[in-house]
């Protein structure tokens, strides 16, 4: 999703601009642009290419000197990318630039509207609107314009805005869009998230909707939607530059595979006191928790096939309902959600539109609210009633690795923790999980090492044209989010089925030499699974299974096994997930595909 960025200090700032932008590719984008204050004008710069071209067109932004600027990566929603369409967008008159990330839903009116009034529009964007809108309404005085400006938008925005007559001073509004402001010792930063600011500073202030910060190289003012001047409270980013570079690897998504044990352990480490979990600060009362008769769990792709994973384990622990539901379609159906129901809400970004739009939704209809989410002051975090945090640090591939077994990680606390207030489950079934789950960094370890095995096994697959996964229980939960994370970096078409199911349809797509991923790790129905491999198998089918170490019986039928240390079946996903991941990425390696941002993707998705 667009990215935006913008400095004012005592340096030159396109070379900030450019370096935030850069941080800020893994968003996913089209097009990209800069705005900066040079001598009394704007000096622009876009590119319809990567950030390296604006990169090697200002020489690494040194050629430009003035120290007030604006930029941009732009993921198309309203016109195709272009040059016209990338950001920054120009006022009529030329004085007054912007970037903007988010959707105005009535730029249709407001562009009629100008259009009458003489403004001449270059691009097709709805971002346009709003810096012909600031003329407009400007009369001397620019926060005055922008707030008459902002006032009029409907939909979702954070902008940065700069102005020939108020070369010094740089204007950022948030509403409903993600927005960070960094205070540092030579000057003052804007950006959609942390990673374009930690180069710089570890100071951030949290815009909340409806604010507007007014910054100087050396002041930064906030004030509230009614043009108030209002105190913000400084808060210090934990992650380091590191962790948001690629330290030796060739991209990130490796990067973050490895960092999986110590991600889980970071999650799991301090939740376990005496053999309990623990969670510190939690609103959520034992009391309510006793009392709740009903589990919904929303969010979207990977985050939405960790609910899953949930459901089979919380129903399992805590003998209660647990509905999984799509964020994207929560809030278009009426949810039933009553004072004993509990939303869980899943994010790594903590912005994504659909997951905060349900989350908005539920707690409207009385629900508490608990979310998991890996960003800190991200707007999941701020608006739910209790977040339970993924320790994973910054996640910049684009397909989710250390998000998605980190958000597992949680949510198989909560379920045992909840079970344990419950008194639900057997306490010796918890006790044995909580001792499990202190070792799932060891055990994930060990997969890691199946790394050259995936490697040419990839390379065999990597011009297959269609893939099936199957499995049954926590194997299925598990087929899906192995499924998309091949499709998604691959573009190799791919399917999860549910291994029951292949009669009832798919198995007409079986045909001779076709991949068929068979998840076997779940013990109990693994004479079923082996039954569905036989079909597959007898069709023509290629089967690659997963299978604890020690069955021996299933090589008799598959033809490649991937052997994975034991773990106890509700715990399954975190471990069988790491080969899929590895596979996923060495098939696209091998494809010579853009592994870290796949086409069209973004990593946070902040529009509908
Ligand atoms: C897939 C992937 C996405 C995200 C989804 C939700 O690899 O990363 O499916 O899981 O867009 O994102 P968050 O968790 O940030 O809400």
């Amino acid at each position: 999703m667009c990215g935006i960025v913008g400095f004012v200090g005592n340096k030159k700032a396109a070379p900030v601009l450019l370096d935030g932008l850069e941080r800020l590719e893994y968003r996913g984008y089209d097009s990209a642009g800069i705005s900066v204050i040079e001598n009394g004008k704007f000096k622009i710069e876009k590119t319809v290419e990567r950030i390296k071209n604006l990169k090697d067109i200002t020489n690494n932004g040194e050629d430009i000197t003035g120290t007030i600027g604006i930029g941009h990566t732009r993921w198309a929603t309203h016109g195709a990318p272009s040059f016209e369409n990338a950001h920054p967008h120009i006022s009529a008159n030329g004085k007054i630039t912007v970037v903007h990330n988010g959707i105005i839903e009535n730029y249709m009116d407001i562009k009629s509207e100008l259009i009458a009034d003489g403004f001449k529009f270059v691009s097709e964007t709805d971002t346009e609107v709003i810096a012909h809108l600031i003329q407009k309404y400007y009369n001397g005085d620019m926060f005055d314009a922008i707030k008459k400006a902002v006032d009029r938008l409907e939909g979702s925005y954070a902008l940065g805005i700069i102005s020939l007559d108020k070369p010094d001073t740089l204007f950022a509004v948030r509403h409903f869009s993600p927005l960070i402001v960094g205070l540092g010792p030579d000057g003052n930063y804007i950006g959609s998230d942390v990673t374009a600011l930690i180069k710089y500073t570890k100071n951030a202030v949290y815009i909340e909707d409806g604010e507007i910060a007014v910054l100087t190289a050396d002041s930064a003012k906030f004030y509230n939607k009614d043009g108030k001047e209002i105190k913000k409270e400084v808060s210090v980013i934990n992650w380091s530059i590191d962790a948001a570079e690629k330290g030796g690897y060739d991209h990130f998504m490796m990067k973050e595979i490895m960092e999986e044990p110590e991600a889980l352990r970071k999650t799991i480490e301090p939740r376990i006191k005496n053999g309990e979990i623990y969670f510190e600060g939690l609103k959520l009362s034992k009391d309510k928790i006793k009392h709740i008769k009903r589990i919904v769990i929303t969010a979207c792709g990977s985050a939405y096939h960790t609910g899953i994973c949930a459901k089979y384990m919380f129903e399992e622990l805590l003998r209660i309902p647990v509905d999984v539901d799509l964020a994207s379609e929560f809030r278009y159906r009426n949810p039933i959600i009553d004072n004993e129901s509990l939303v869980i809400i899943i994010s790594q970004s903590g912005e994504t539109a659909d997951t905060l739009a349900a989350l908005k939704e539920a707690k409207a209809r009385g629900a508490h609210i608990l979310s998991i989410v890996n960003v800190v002051g991200s707007s999941i975090a701020k608006a739910s009633d209790d977040v339970i945090y993924t320790w994973a640090g910054p996640e910049i591939a684009v397909a989710t690795t250390k998000g998605y077994t980190t958000q597992l990680a949680v949510l198989y606390m909560f379920g045992i923790y909840a079970a344990k207030i419950k008194e639900s489950a057997d306490n010796k079934l918890l006790g044995e999980l909580v001792s499990e789950l202190s070792n799932l960094n060891k055990k994930v370890e060990e997969v890691l090492e199946l790394k050259p095995k995936l490697s040419d096994l990839a390379k065999k697959f990597c011009q297959e044209q269609q893939v099936f996964f199957i499995g049954r229980n926590m194997d299925y939960a598990t087929a899906m989010e192995g499924s998309l994370k091949l499709k998604e970096i691959s573009y190799i078409g791919s399917e999860a089925y549910a291994a029951g199911e292949l009669k009832h349809g798919t198995i007409s797509l079986i045909e001779p030499g076709r991949l068929v991923v068979a998840l076997n790790c779940y013990e109990d129905l693994s004479d079923k699974l082996m039954s569905n491999i036989k079909e597959v198998v007898s069709r023509g089918a290629f089967v690659l299974a997963t299978a604890f170490t020690g069955n021996e019986e299933i090589k008799k039928y598959a033809n490649e096994v991937i052997y994975l240390p034991k773990v106890h079946p509700l715990l399954l996903s975190a471990v069988e997930i790491i080969p899929l991941q590895i596979f996923a990425y060495y098939i696209s390696l091998h494809k010579g595909c853009d592994i870290d941002k796949p086409r069209n993707l973004a990593k946070s998705v902040t529009v509908e």
